[in-house]
């Protein structure tokens, strides 16, 4: 099994929609579902990152708003038909062959086919498709025909086709998804060209297609929303024929543009063919690949994990760090949840901060732009700070819809989720995550924090009888919990997920504000938040943590009968039941404490509130919430890996297991083919380092306690950690960062030494070679891990003292040899290059090359004979100036006891540049005289050389200046 490449065989129509969904292409600003350019029961999808749209709908005779992430004019469709055939479908065609393979290393998705029309003519199509990494307005599709067993014309038809909506999820299809309008279409020097507007935000798209092929187009296809063109081409029996359609998709909020259309065109006309366009693509790819690679030596599983990274960073890129959006739950794959944004951010940034910290904070700035809207919703419903909706799409207001249809019971429902308050504390966690992961606090972020813990205070309120705080009318994680059994209004008091969380927030808050005074808050504020975090309310049950107050009244769920349904909700809705009567949990809520804190800071809060907590009581909880829930969503699965991890490996990687297949495997029942799980893709790599790395990031630094399971015999990854690049890999036996062993590190310990990057890597793969030694061989050797050394001779890397010293060790060279550092040894021992010519400088160029200043050397005959020292000059007025001490050697050398007769000596400059294998020298011969003391205030300060007293100045005036350059050394 190749672990970068997705593999289809066959065309089957009934799967179309999940390999649609998992065969997208993106670059983190737009991506394009896998759709055939030619079938009939295509879901197409188009995306641009934050390009959303509202519309009214009415549903169920009530009148709904919803907004969506707008499906955008399909840029695919090309077909072709052979003389008397219909256009080629793949769902009506003889097909004698079929596949599809992703490769995912390259961001390049691949077809080939054969197809039999009804007269016998074979005909292979092999296509390949990109949608830009380096560019990212653009995409491509090549399709090259090659007739088997015939000769003669093939039409091609290859249109851009605007009359798209969106449509892509069936319990949608009630609501309106007609966001395109006023569509136009033209061409231009043989670039067809389209435009529409989104209805309600105004968005201007303009898609710009160039088809490039050895035979023009015939004919302009141009119908109402549609255009294209058909070309006729000749073909020859057994010679290939190509045709590569180019489009560029920009919107009227990109930036760098004049209109939507202009820029459109003019993109699509400067693009390169495939593969000029594909080259760049391909190492844009690999840049990204070279920090977020994962290396594991379980092929099946790598390719998963592949397959979440790719898809990962093709809805959140270094482009996305560009943009004004946040992390949309099931990426740019689907129409489900109208790309909207939840909390899934909390299981994405983690794995980011360590790799792509500046796309972090751009997620991290999308929350910050919609301050005023959560302090608006904040304060419309009377609490202080910032109030985040449930869902987030484009300006921040609350989007989760009033009502959602129940497809199992045909019925649409009152939606009360927006009562899930806990996405504030997920946002407030990630800011303080990414200040653990990078050292850096922006204001705005801490801004951020506070303002959504000043929510979390208000939100608390003090129940004199209990002398406790409180939090009422909110619902945690678990969907299946709204209100109360026959309550008439959604929401639940003491949510243990919301209260514990908001505790460990205020603390945060506390640090912030220690960290940047400036934010000032006022002392009655500080005590405030102090008190909550000493009698916030938490409710128990038999020995457990309660999810909320009055959860233990609730009654037990008869789950032999409902085996196997993952939305219970639903299913329960359906038979006239309800959920909320039930102990039974969608995904984990009370476990969700285990997941975000560690079993100490857990306790220690559960302590600060004056709570005894008894021996057992996190494995018990985690057992018992456990049988009670349905995994009805996928994170359910990441968060159960993580909680069972050291108490129970073998179900933890079940559940492991469970989330790393969510999505290839579809493991929801035909969810994947409406868009990407990214919280649960994401969590399983955040899983991989920390749960089986061990690595968790304190204040005080990183920690790594690695418990692998018996299924992966090493794990490797660099990670950048405040500042460092980092590589950490770890086997059964133990784990190493940069090559250094041991079970905890903490970088603050300060052992790391910073070589020069990439020289490094150079220097061990020139001495590797040198003595003819594989990668494996030499890490054997040196005791580290062979992944680390290939990683250390591709990357700017930080080794330790320790590993450095090793690889010299292996590499039979000493340590300042690798670090280049060249300690106590002549310049100019590198190997020459081939042919050097030498350069004779003018007196011009000599000066302007010393004029700096720095170290020469003076050559005077001495009282010794030919003498020849160091010295720290400058150029003054056209003179070399040096200091020497009085009354030492020079000083006297240089006196020749007569008034005005001075000594003639010589002065060199020198730079040998080794790495570059080049260098110049410059020679001034003249006399040297002192200064004398009435000059001295003008000359500048001259630093000496070799530190210490030197109160001499020297002063030697140039006669000759001379000087060479030597290239190609
Ligand atoms: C889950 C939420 C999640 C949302 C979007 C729901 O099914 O219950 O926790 O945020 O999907 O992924």
């Amino acid at each position: 099994m190749n672990p970068w490449v997705l593999s289809y065989e066959g065309f089957d129509p009934a799967s179309e929609r999940l390999r649609e969904a998992l065969c997208t292409l993106g670059n983190g600003r737009f991506a394009t579902r896998g759709a055939t350019p030619d079938g009939e029961l295509r879901t197409p999808g188009t995306y641009v990152a934050g390009c959303y749209d509202r519309l009214d709908s009415t549903v169920a005779g009530q009148r709904v708003t919803n907004e969506d992430l707008v499906n955008l004019p399909d840029w695919l469709p090309l077909t072709f038909a052979t003389q008397g055939s219909d256009w080629f479908r793949p769902e009506r065609a003889d097909l004698l062959d079929y596949r599809q393979k992703l490769d995912m290393r390259h961001g390049i998705l691949y077809r080939a086919l054969r197809w039999r029309d009804g007269s016998g003519r074979v005909t292979a199509i092999r296509q390949r498709r990109l949608v830009s990494m380096a560019d990212p307005r653009l995409a491509a599709l090549e399709t090259i025909f090659t007739a088997e067993n015939w000769s003669g014309p093939l039409r091609v038809r290859a249109t851009l086709d605007g009359r798209v909506t969106n449509s892509g999820v069936a319990r949608y299809r009630e609501l309106r998804g007609d966001h395109l309008t006023g569509h136009d279409t033209g061409d231009q020097n043989g670039l067809t060209w389209l435009t529409a507007v989104t209805r309600s935000s105004q968005i201007t798209v303009a898609l710009a297609s160039r088809t490039d092929a050895a035979f023009p187009a015939r004919e302009m296809i141009r119908e109402g929303g549609r255009i294209g063109t058909d070309h006729v081409l000749d073909l020859a029996q057994g010679e290939p024929a190509t045709l590569t359609k180019t489009v560029a998709l920009v919107t009227s909020r990109d930036c760098a543009i004049r209109d939507a259309r202009s820029t459109a065109i003019r993109a699509v006309r400067m693009a390169r063919p495939f593969d000029a366009l594909a080259a760049p693509h391909a190492a844009a790819w690999e840049r990204l690949w070279q920090r977020a690679r994962v290396e594991m030596d379980a092929p099946d599983l790598a390719q998963i994990v592949h397959l979440h990274v790719f898809h990962l960073l093709q809805t959140l890129s270094p482009h996305t760090a560009d943009l004004d959006v946040g992390v949309p739950a099931r990426g740019l794959h689907g129409e489900a949840y109208r790309g909207h944004v939840f909390w899934d951010e909390l299981f994405v940034l983690p794995w980011l901060n360590l790799r792509f910290p500046e796309t972090s904070l751009a997620l991290l700035r999308y929350r910050y732009r919609r301050l005023p809207e959560a302090h608006a919703a904040a304060r419309d419903a009377g609490y202080d700070g910032a109030m985040f909706p449930w869902q987030s799409g484009s300006d921040g207001r609350e989007e989760t819809p009033t009502s959602h249809l129940n497809p199992a019971s045909g019925r649409w429902l009152p939606d009360g989720s927006h009562l899930q308050r806990h996405v504030g504390l997920a946002i407030a966690y990630n800011v303080w995550q990414y200040y653990l992961a990078t050292g850096s606090m922006p204001l705005w972020c801490a801004e951020l924090l506070i303002e959504i813990a000043r929510f979390f205070a208000s939100l608390a309120v003090l129940d004199p009888a209990s002398g406790r705080y409180e939090i009422r009318g909110v619902m945690g994680p678990d969907e299946y919990h709204e209100r109360y059994p026959g309550a008439s209004s959604p929401g639940l008091a003491n949510n243990a997920y919301t209260n514990v969380m908001t505790v460990w927030l205020l603390l945060r808050a506390r640090d912030t504000l220690d960290l940047l005074p400036e934010l000032a808050a006022s002392a009655r504020e500080r005590a405030r938040w102090d008190d909550i975090t000493r009698r916030m309310r938490v409710d128990f049950h038999d020995g457990v943590i309660s999810q909320f107050t009055g959860y233990a009244d609730l009654l037990e769920l008869d789950w032999a009968r409902y085996r196997g349904v993952r939305r219970l909700d639903r299913a329960l809705e359906a038979d006239g039941d309800d959920v909320n009567r039930y102990r039974a949990a969608k995904q984990a809520d009370t476990l969700m404490l285990c997941y975000l804190l560690t079993s100490d800071e857990l306790v220690g809060i559960l302590n600060r509130l004056g709570y005894p907590v008894e021996p057992g009581l996190i494995p018990r909880m985690v057992g018992y919430y456990l049988d009670r829930t349905s995994h009805g969503s996928t994170l359910s699965a990441v968060v159960h890996a993580w909680v069972l991890s050291r108490s129970d490996r073998a179900r933890s990687w079940q559940y492991f297991a469970e989330a790393l297949f969510s999505d290839i495997k579809d493991v929801q029942h035909g969810t994947t083919a409406e868009g990407i799980h990214l919280g649960a893709m994401a969590g399983t790599l955040d899983l991989l380092e920390r749960c089986y790395l061990g690595l968790e990031i304190h204040r005080d630094g990183l920690h790594l306690n690695p418990l692998l399971p018996d299924r992966l015999g090493v794990l490797s990854m660099p990670i950048r950690f405040r500042g460092s690049e980092l590589f950490i890999d770890a086997d059964h036996r133990q784990a190493r960062i940069n090559g250094v062993a041991g079970p905890t590190f903490t970088s603050e310990q300060g052992d790391t030494i910073m070589a020069a990057t990439g020289d490094l890597g150079r220097r061990i793969a020139h001495h590797r070679e040198r003595l003819g030694l594989t990668v494996e061989q030499v890490a054997e050797r040196a005791d580290i891990s062979p992944g680390y050394l290939q990683y250390l001779e591709e990357q700017p890397g930080t080794p330790t003292a320790e590993a450095i010293y090793r690889l010299a060790g292996a590499l039979e060279t000493i340590t300042e040899d690798l670090l280049g550092g060249g300690v106590d040894r002549p310049p100019g021992r590198g190997r020459a290059k081939a042919a050097p010519t030498l350069e004779s400088l003018d007196r011009d160029e000599c000066l302007k090359l010393i004029e700096p200043g720095g170290i020469g050397r003076v050559a005077f005959n001495g009282s010794h004979g030919p003498t020849v020292l160091p010295v720290n000059y400058k150029l003054h007025h056209g003179s070399i100036v040096f200091r020497t001490a009085s009354g030492g050697p020079m000083d006297q050398d240089l006196r020749t006891g007569l008034e005005g007769v001075e000594i003639k000596v010589g002065f060199e400059v020198d730079r040998i540049d080794e790495a570059q294998r080049e260098g110049w020298s410059v020679l001034i011969q003249g006399p040297a005289h002192h200064i004398s003391p009435d000059e001295l205030p003008e000359i500048a300060d001259v630093t000496p050389w070799a530190g210490g007293e030197r109160h001499l100045y020297v002063r030697i005036v140039p006669h000759q200046i001379t000087g060479r350059r030597i290239h190609h050394l």
